[in-house]
C-alpha cells in the first residue's frame, strides 16, 4: 500500500491545518504493517507477521495482531460523535491523542502551545517531552466562574515570536468543570486560521449541557476535536479515545504515519463494540444522569456546609470545592480511606480540591466526613 498523501491543492480552507504540520511528515512515508499490506481474509494463511501460531487456552486470537482501525468501530464512533467515519483516528484514550497532536505539530526545541491555566496536566508535560515551550495565559475569575481570556489568546498565539502551534481548550474544563460557550470558542478559532489548531477536549461533554462542537468541525478547518469512551461511557480501563478533524487528508496522516502500527489492543477493539452498541446506550444515558443527579444533591449539600467558602459551577462530573483548610481535609479523608485531589498548590486553584462524582453512598462519606473535619 501506498502512504502518500493527497493534499487538495484546490481548496485553501481545507489545507489550512496542513500548514501547521511539521515538515517531515509530510513527505515521510509511514509504516506498511504486514497486515495492511496483505488484509485478513479467513480463507488464508498467514506466515507475514512474525506472530505466534499457538493461541493460548481461552486467549483465542489475541495471537494475532489486530486490525490498526477497524472500519466498523471507526463507523461506530462517527456514528456515537456525528461526525464521518474518515473524519476520526482512534487513539489508546484521548491522553494518546495528546501526545500524537504534540508530535505532529511542534518542533522540538522551537514550536510553543498555549494553555489556560487551570488546565489538565496532560498538556503541558506532552509538550515539554518533546521539548516543547508552553506559554500561559490563565483562565480569568470572575463572578465565582472561570472564564477564557480570548483577546490574550488571541494576541499571544498570533506573535510571531512564540511559534505557538496548538491552543488547548478544554470545555468542560478539568480541574474546574466549567464549560465555554461555543461562540467564543469560535470566536477564537476564526481568530486563529492560518496561525494555530485549535485542540478542544471534549473529553467531559457527555456531562454538560452545551454539547459537542463536532458540527463545526466542516466549517472550522483549524480545529481538532478530542472524545474519550474513559468518563461517560465507563471505559476508562480499556483506553479507548480518539480526535475528529473535518479534514479527512489530515485524519489519514494521523492514521498512517503518526500512529503506531496496531494503536488498539484487541480486546478494547471488541468491548468498545459492546459499549458503542445500541443495547447499552440506555444504560449509558441512565449512568450520566445518576451522576448530573448526584452532582445538583452535592451542589446543594456541601453549600450547606460554612467550611466551604465556593464551590465552582460544574459541566462535568465532578466539582472544584474551595475551603479553608483543604489540605487538611484531604489528608483527614484520606486517613478515612476517601481519596480526594487536592489541587490547593496549584495556581489558579489555591484553596481547592476536586471532588469526582461518585455513587450516592460514596458521596454520602465525603459528607459525613465533612461534618465530622474540625476545622
Ligand atoms: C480533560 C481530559 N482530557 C483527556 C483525558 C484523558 O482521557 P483518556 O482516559 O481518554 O486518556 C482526561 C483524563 O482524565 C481529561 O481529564
Amino acid at each position: 500500500m501506498v502512504l502518500s498523501l493527497l493534499i487538495p491543492m484546490n481548496n485553501t480552507k481545507n489545507d489550512t491545518i496542513f500548514t501547521h504540520i511539521r515538515d517531515h511528515y509530510k513527505t515521510m512515508e509511514g509504516y506498511s504493517s504486514a497486515g495492511m499490506l496483505s488484509g485478513k481474509d479467513a480463507a488464508k494463511t498467514y506466515l507475514n507477521a512474525n506472530e505466534n501460531p499457538y493461541p493460548l487456552p481461552g486467549l483465542e486470537e489475541l495471537n494475532r495482531y489486530p486490525e490498526p482501525q477497524p472500519p466498523a468501530l471507526l463507523e461506530a464512533y462517527a456514528q456515537t460523535y456525528g461526525v464521518e467515519h474518515t473524519q476520526v483516528a482512534m487513539t489508546r484514550g484521548a491522553d494518546e491523542a495528546l501526545v500524537v497532536l504534540t508530535k505532529t505539530f511542534c518542533e522540538p526545541h522551537k514550536d510553543q502551545i498555549l494553555i489556560s491555566s487551570p488546565a489538565f496536566g496532560m498538556y503541558a508535560v506532552d509538550a515539554h517531552a518533546m521539548p516543547s515551550g508552553v506559554v500561559d495565559v490563565p483562565l480569568i475569575k470572575a463572578d465565582g466562574a472561570f472564564t477564557l481570556d480570548h483577546e490574550e489568546i488571541v494576541k499571544q498565539a498570533k506573535n510571531p515570536d512564540n511559534h505557538i502551534k496548538l491552543v488547548f481548550i478544554c470545555s468542560p474544563n478539568n480541574p474546574t468543570g466549567g464549560s465555554f460557550s461555543h461562540e467564543l470558542i469560535s470566536e477564537i478559532c476564526e481568530a486563529l486560521e492560518g496561525h494555530a489548531v485549535v485542540i478542544l477536549d471534549e473529553a467531559y461533554a457527555e456531562f454538560s449541557k452545551a454539547g459537542s462542537m463536532a458540527a463545526d468541525l466542516d466549517s472550522t478547518p483549524n480545529l481538532i476535536i478530542l472524545r474519550t469512551l474513559s468518563k461517560a461511557y465507563s471505559f476508562a480501563g480499556m483506553r479507548m479515545g480518539c480526535m475528529l478533524c473535518g479534514n479527512e487528508d489530515f485524519i489519514s496522516l494521523i492514521r498512517t504515519k503518526v500512529l503506531d502500527a496496531y494503536p488498539l489492543p484487541r480486546m478494547s477493539i471488541e468491548a468498545a463494540f459492546h459499549v458503542l452498541s445500541p443495547d447499552l446506550k440506555p444504560v449509558v444515558e441512565e449512568n450520566i444522569q445518576k451522576i448530573l443527579a448526584e452532582r445538583t444533591r452535592m451542589h446543594e449539600a456541601l453549600e450547606q456546609s460554612d467550611k466551604i467558602t465556593h464551590i465552582y459551577p460544574s459541566d462535568a462530573n465532578f466539582l472544584l470545592i474551595e475551603m479553608d483548610k483543604t489540605k487538611e481535609f484531604c489528608a483527614f479523608t484520606a486517613e478515612n480511606n476517601v481519596i480526594l485531589r487536592d489541587f490547593s498548590s496549584r495556581k489558579g486553584t489555591e484553596n481547592c480540591l476536586r471532588l469526582t462524582i461518585g455513587t450516592p453512598k460514596e458521596n454520602d462519606m465525603v459528607l459525613d466526613l465533612l461534618e465530622k473535619f474540625s476545622a
